[in-house]
């Protein structure tokens, strides 16, 4: 609109548009942030900053509905049911009957993902195993009578382990071996490292780091976010320059991955912003391991720019459901490369009590 109307109109009376458009705008937003509707009017008359997450977020849920929270490799419905079965098995006192209002769909969920033959043979795994320990563990009503039987109809997947997907105890889990000082340490290790050492960065080594990571905590467990990887060095500084906050080191670059939120994982708009908080959390641990594995890290802010997003969508053909969360460079740093100092704040500055 803007290079168009440049086209047709001196330079200097687009700039008094321009000024006069921005003092409106400060005006009116000051008077409209006064309640919800006037804000949601702003939005929609004088400022379409929010209209692609709208979009995004609508696109989402009507694929979800579309596809019954059942995608190619993973089912959204199946993981959330799984992890809510789960917890209700662990529940103290654990109750003699639940689920009831889901159990049917959980069966039939996974009912469809066993026929598409394409989810993840260990995510298939889990539901059965839950579903089978509930189905021993609970009272059989009507409702819960009626899955039973269809559940044991289903051709379920053979598994070779002996190892139960199912809920153990606190005694019996995983003890790492590292102790806070150590961890401590590699948190300071870990610094936003935007020089590299011109060194292909190994895809098997980045499957590594991802595996590592996956372990991150996620809203229902359904972990709505992928990390589309670029290893040519060349096309990742490409990729790495649509946002603006790589001038300077985007051709440095070795190996990037874009981590994409997927907005289908949600059938209700409640929802829209746990991309965003499964994406940071999973991002934090993947520069951990990395970090593990000898290479290092900047994660890269995805700002939401109509024109990036267009080149963004275009470069990794994204749908309307999914969005950039941020981006991050990996490579192995160089030795005689900066690193900005960074002062932390302090626990006392982080910490507020509430008594
Ligand atoms: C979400 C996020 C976005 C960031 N975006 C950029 C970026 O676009 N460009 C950049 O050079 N650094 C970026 N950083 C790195 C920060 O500048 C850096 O984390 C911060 O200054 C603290 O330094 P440290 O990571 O070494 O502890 C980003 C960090 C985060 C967490």
């Amino acid at each position: 609109m803007k290079s168009q109307l440049r086209k047709i109109l001196p330079n200097k009376i687009i700039n008094q548009i321009t000024n006069m458009r921005f003092r409106m705008k400060s005006i009116l937003s000051r008077y409209m942030a006064k309640n919800r509707f006037t804000s949601a009017l702003y939005y929609f008359i004088f400022d379409f900053q929010y209209h692609r997450e709208q979009q995004a977020t609508l696109a989402g849920k009507n694929t979800y509905q579309a596809n019954e929270g059942v995608f190619e490799k993973s089912s959204a419905l199946l993981r959330r049911n799984t992890h809510r079965l789960e917890k209700g098995l662990i529940m103290v006192p654990r109750k003699p009957i639940f689920a009831e209002s889901y159990i049917i769909e959980t069966v039939n969920c996974l009912s469809q993902c066993l026929h598409l033959n394409t989810i993840e043979p260990a995510e298939l795994k889990w539901a059965q195993d839950v579903l089978e320990k509930y189905f021993k563990s609970v009272d059989h009503c009507s409702v819960i009578k009626q899955a039973n039987e269809l559940f044991e109809k289903l051709p379920l997947v053979d598994s070779q382990s002996s190892i139960q997907s199912i809920p153990y105890l606190y005694s019996e889990r995983i003890i790492s071996n590292i102790d806070s000082k150590a961890l401590h340490q590699l948190f300071k290790q870990r610094r936003s490292t935007r020089w590299f050492d011109n060194k292909p960065v190994d895809i098997q080594v980045i499957k590594q780091a991802v595996e590592m990571a996956s372990q991150a905590p996620s809203a229902c467990n359904r972990q709505p976010f992928q990390f589309y990887t670029i290893t040519d060095a060349k096309k990742a500084s490409k990729i790495a320059a649509i946002p603006m906050g790589t001038k300077g080191f985007a051709e440095n670059i070795q190996a990037l991955l874009v981590i994409v939120g997927d907005l289908s994982a949600y059938p209700k708009e409640r929802d829209r912003h746990v991309i965003y908080i499964d994406g940071g959390l999973v991002a934090m641990q993947l520069m951990l391991a990395f970090e593990s594995l000898g290479l290092s890290t900047c994660p890269i802010n995805w700002p939401d720019i109509e024109l990036y997003e267009k080149q963004m969508d275009k470069a990794l053909s994204l749908e309307k459901h999914q969005r950039p969360i941020m981006l991050m460079a990996v490579g192995y740093g160089e030795k005689d490369g900066g690193i900005p100092f960074s002062q932390k704040k302090s626990a006392e500055q982080l910490i507020k009590e509430i008594s």
